[in-house]
C-alpha cells in the first residue's frame, strides 16, 4: 500500500523511519518532508496546510493510507477532508482536533468530565482578566486559547510577568485571533511526563512513556523551545501510575467522544505534570510529541502501519504492542541563537561516522541538500531551529547516554548547541 506522511520535521522522520520497515508500506511519500528522509521516502513538495493539494496528491498516487504528524492540518480539517473523499487517514477530525486546537475547549471538557487539571477561568475581555488576576496570587499561568506555535504558555513567576503576557496576548495580538480568549490558570508544581495513546475510538495502544526536555539549557535553564531531546521511558512513570493516568484522564476522555458519537481516532498526547497530589493533565494534543516521537519509534517492536491502519478501522480491541526494553536516548542539535534568531546554511559534518556507530539512529528535523560553489558534492547544511536528533539505544540509560552523546561529538556545524544533560532525571532515579 502507497502511504502518505504529512510533515517535515524530527517527529515525521522518525515515523517515516518506522513505516518504511512495514511489510504494508509500498511506497513511501512525505510532504513536504526534509531531505534527511529522501533515501527512504519520496519527498513530495506540498506543504502541510494545502489541503486539496494533499488531497489531490493522495487520489493520483493511490495512497492507501495517509498519516498526519503536526497540528495544524488536523485543526484545518484535513481528516474530514478524506474521510469525504472516501480515503483513510490517521487523525482525529477538525472538530476533535479542537482539544489542542482550543485550549478552553480541552479545558472545559477536562472539567466536565472530572479529568484532573489546574482550575482555572476563561476570559474574552482584557478588563476582566486583568482584574480577576489582581485577585490572584503569582506563579500563575496565562495561556492564550489558539495555536501560538508553541509560545501561548506563559508560565509567570510574578504578577508584573502575568500583567505583562495577558497585555502581550490580548491587547498586542500577538498571537492574533488566538487570543480572543484567554486562560488563567493555576500553577502546578511537579516534574511532566508525556503519555501518549494510539486510539480507533474505543480502544487504545498504549505507548511507552516519555520526557521531553523544553528548555534551552542544562538544568532546564533559559528559554522554552519546540524541546531539545526526549527519553523513553520515564522510569517516575511506574505501572501504577501509568494506570493512573490512563484511568483519569485519557480513558474518560476517548469514552465521552464514544458515546458522544464523535469518537476520537488517532494519537493522543496528554502531557502531565505529576504532582504531589497525583497526576494532573497540563494540555492535550492530538497528534504525537516531538521530539518525544523520536525516542518512541526506536523502542517500538509492533508495526507501526498495522497499529494505525486499525486504529483507522476501529479494531484496536486486545492488540498486543511489543516494545525493547532497552531505554532510548534522543538529544536535539540546534543552530546557535535558537529559540530566538539562528543562521541556517551551516555544512554538517561527521554525520555518515554517527549513523554508522550500533544502535544510533540521526533523525533529521530541520537539514538540506545543498553545494557551494566550491562543494563538489551534495552535503547537508542545516535549515531550521533543530536540525538533527541523535538518537540511540542502550541496554541501560547510562550505555544510551553515552552512546547518544558519543554520537553526537561525532557531528559538528557552526554554531551547534545542544544540552548536555539530555535523560538526567532518569539516572538520578
Ligand atoms: P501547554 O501547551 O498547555 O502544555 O503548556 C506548555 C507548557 O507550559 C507545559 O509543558 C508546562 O511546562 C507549562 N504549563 C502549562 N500549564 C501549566 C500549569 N498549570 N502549571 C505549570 N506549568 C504549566
Ligand atoms: N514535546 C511537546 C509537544 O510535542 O507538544
Amino acid at each position: 500500500m502507497n502511504i502518505l506522511l504529512v510533515g517535515a520535521g524530527g517527529r515525521e522522520h522518525a515515523l517515516a523511519w518506522k513505516i518504511a520497515q512495514s511489510s504494508k508500506c509500498g511506497k513511501l511519500y512525505v510532504a513536504p518532508g526534509n531531505d534527511g528522509m529522501s533515501d527512504i521516502a519520496e519527498i513530495v513538495n506540498i506543504k502541510v496546510d494545502d489541503i486539496d493539494g494533499l488531497l489531490n496528491f493522495a487520489k493520483a498516487n493511490k495512497v492507501g493510507l495517509t498519516i498526519v504528524g503536526p497540528e495544524l492540518p488536523l485543526t484545518c480539517g484535513i481528516v474530514d477532508a478524506f474521510q469525504k473523499a472516501g480515503l483513510k487517514i490517521f487523525g482525529p477530525t477538525k472538530a476533535l482536533a479542537q482539544l489542542e486546537g482550543s485550549k478552553v475547549f480541552s479545558k472545559e471538557l477536562m472539567k466536565k468530565l472530572g479529568v484532573p487539571t489546574a482550575d482555572f477561568k476563561v476570559f474574552t475581555g482584557y478588563e476582566d482578566a486583568l482584574k480577576y488576576l489582581e485577585g490572584k496570587k503569582s506563579p500563575i499561568v496565562i495561556k492564550a486559547d489558539g495555536l501560538a506555535s508553541g509560545k501561548g504558555v506563559v508560565v509567570c513567576k510574578s504578577m508584573s510577568d502575568a500583567k505583562a503576557a495577558l497585555q502581550k496576548i490580548m491587547v498586542d495580538r500577538a498571537f492574533g485571533s488566538s487570543g480572543d480568549k484567554v486562560i488563567i490558570e493555576d500553577c502546578l508544581i511537579g516534574e511532566e511526563v508525556s503519555v501518549i495513546v494510539i486510539s480507533d475510538g474505543n480502544n487504545i495502544v498504549t505507548l511507552e512513556s516519555s520526557q521531553d526536555h523544553k528548555r534551552i539549557f542544562d538544568g532546564d535553564k533559559g528559554p522554552n523551545t519546540g524541546g531539545m531531546g526526549a527519553y523513553s521511558p520515564a522510569p517516575v512513570v511506574t505501572e501504577d501510575l501509568l494506570k493512573k493516568i490512563l484511568d483519569t484522564s485519557i480513558y474518560p476522555v476517548i469514552r465521552a467522544l464514544a458515546v458522544e458519537g464523535t469518537p476520537y481516532k488517532g494519537a493522543l498526547y496528554a502531557g502531565i505534570m505529576i504532582t504531589d497530589k497525583g497526576p494532573y493533565v497540563l494540555e492535550f494534543n492530538v497528534r504525537f510529541g516531538d521530539p518525544e516521537t523520536q525516542a518512541i519509534m526506536p523502542r517500538l517492536k509492533s508495526d507501526l502501519v498495522d497499529i494505525m491502519e486499525r486504529a483507522v478501522d476501529g479494531n484496536l480491541k486486545n492488540y498486543d504492542v511489543e516494545w525493547d526494553a532497552r531505554p532510548c536516548v534522543s538529544v536535539v542539535a540546534a543552530s546557535g541563537g535558537y529559540p530566538n534568531n539562528f543562521h541556517k546554511g551551516m555544512e554538517i559534518r561527521g554525520l555518515n561516522e554517527a549513523s554508522k556507530m550500533d544502535d544510533v539512529i540521526i533523525f533529521h528535523a530541520g537539514t538540506k541538500l545543498g553545494r557551494r560553489a566550491t562543494d563538489r558534492h551534495n552535503l547537508f547544511l542545516s535549515n531550521g531551529g533543530r536540525v538533527l536528533n541523535i538518537t540511540a539505544l542502550g541496554a541501560d540509560f547510562k550505555l544510551a547516554i553515552d552512546r547518544c552523546y558519543e554520537a553526537v561529538r561525532a557531528i559538528h556545524f557552526d554554531r551547534m548547541h545542544y544540552r548536555t544533560d539530555i535523560a538526567y532525571r532518569a539516572i538520578k532515579r
